[in-house]
């Protein structure tokens, strides 16, 4: 069971005070980080086109306090889409508009979590999610994932009376492993036998490259066991802070209250344009778009690691998302390397960073939805390098 808080060190804690610092490998923007996307492609026309409509019909409708879990017309367009393309099985009145996931999970935890619940946390996991339950004083149980994802017996028999698993079912992060079919029906049946809650981030499913996306564990429960997440982070922009939570319809009206207890309701007129932008077609036509364009990324980043870094690097979790993990093939310190890294502007994770117990592996977490093709090549030779001068540092170091 772990409390700790990853992202940043705590300096000093007390009653009253916990003063942090950034991890030093957190540095810039640099190649590989994990919250750039392509927003040099992101849809300017057609926002600026809805944002100067809604800017224009401006009036008293959009200016009062709005309904907590959203506006109407949008809650209905992410319904359908959630359903489409998801496979997620929800009505409109169970969608809660949100800023972001981390609102999402921040909410999840004050709705459903009590300081001690004990929480099946995925290791490795996400920092994001790992903080919000902290945050809510949750105890986090380190469910060790393996090819197919969080193991349930596992997380089980280290703490049968969990009250809830947050899981990335889709692409985990940062293994990138997709959960397999019994994985997903087992912790269902956990859940529904133990009255347990599953906490679903489906953050970066819409894109995978080798198949058509996988439905969504939500899809699967018939227990209403399931919280939904999702986001538009990484298929629109991380700025507009837009996200979703589907909900069972018994923990609606409770999720309603809480949240306008929170910050009462999502600012409306960007709502306004999200919904436009749904329902005219404009964000489905987009992601095709982005698909073709990440998958060209990927591909670029998958080959340059191997002809770079074959020996020291595999890649493993490339099938999905906007991240894949190159595993430290014969060990070493991540984090002294990421540090390195960072010193000459690149901002990978080290793999370890993402563990709440002792890391079982080394390497990086490395992103590439903000890396354009021309620049993949010479950013692998950077990170090369670093990993070589470490490595000979290391030998003079043992040979004097
Ligand atoms: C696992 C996971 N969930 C969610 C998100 C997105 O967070 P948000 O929607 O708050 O921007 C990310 C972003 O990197 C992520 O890695």
């Amino acid at each position: 069971v772990a409390t700790a808080r990853r992202g940043a060190r705590v300096l000093s804690s007390g009653p009253g005070s916990r003063v942090a610092a950034p991890d030093p490998w957190l540095k810039g923007a640099g190649p590989f980080h994990l919250g750039r996307i392509a927003l040099e492609r992101f849809p300017f026309a057609a926002w600026r086109r809805l944002l100067a409509r809604h800017a224009r019909r401006l009036d008293e409708s959009l200016l009062g306090y709005g309904d907590p879990a959203g506006l109407g017309e949008l809650r209905e367009a992410i319904a359908a889409y959630v359903r489409t393309a998801r496979g997620v099985v929800c009505e409109a009145d169970q969608v809660l508009v949100v800023n972001g996931s981390q609102q999402a999970l921040d909410l999840v935890s004050r709705v459903l979590l009590e300081p001690g619940s004990r929480v099946f946390f995925e290791e490795p996991g996400y920092w994001g999610a790992r903080d919000a339950f902290v945050a809510a004083g949750a105890r986090l149980v380190p469910v060790p994932v393996d090819s197919e994802g969080l193991d349930v017996k596992a997380g089980i028999a280290l703490c049968p009376s969990a009250q809830a698993a947050y899981v990335t079912p889709s692409h985990q992060f940062p293994t990138g492993v997709l959960m397999s079919a019994s994985r997903r029906l087992e912790l269902l049946h956990w859940a529904r036998t133990s009255g347990a809650w599953i906490v679903e981030d489906d953050y970066d499913s819409e894109y995978r490259y080798e198949s058509l996306p996988v439905a969504a564990l939500q899809g699967l429960d018939r227990d209403a066991r399931v919280l939904y997440v999702g986001t538009f982070s990484k298929v629109l922009a991380p700025g507009l802070r837009m996200g979703y939570l589907v909900v069972p319809p018994d923990l609606v009206e409770r999720f309603r209250v809480v949240r306008w207890s929170m910050d009462i309701c999502p600012p409306a007129l960007l709502q306004a344009v999200l919904a436009d932008f749904l329902a005219e077609g404009s964000f489905a036509r987009h992601l095709r778009r982005m698909r073709a364009l990440y998958r060209e990324r990927r591909a670029a980043l998958v080959d340059s690691l191997r002809n770079e870094l074959g020996g020291l690097l595999r890649v493993e979790g490339e099938r999905a998302g906007l991240h894949l993990l190159a595993v430290l093939a014969g060990g070493g310190n991540d984090r002294e390397l990421a540090y390195r890294a960072a010193e000459d502007g690149l901002r990978t994770l080290p793999l370890s960073s993402c563990y709440l117990a002792a890391a079982k592996r080394q390497g990086f977490v490395l992103g590439y939805g903000g890396l354009d093709v021309p620049e993949i090549p010479s950013a692998v030779r950077r990170l090369a390098r670093v990993l070589r001068d470490a490595r000979a540092s290391r030998r003079e170091a043992s040979a004097g």
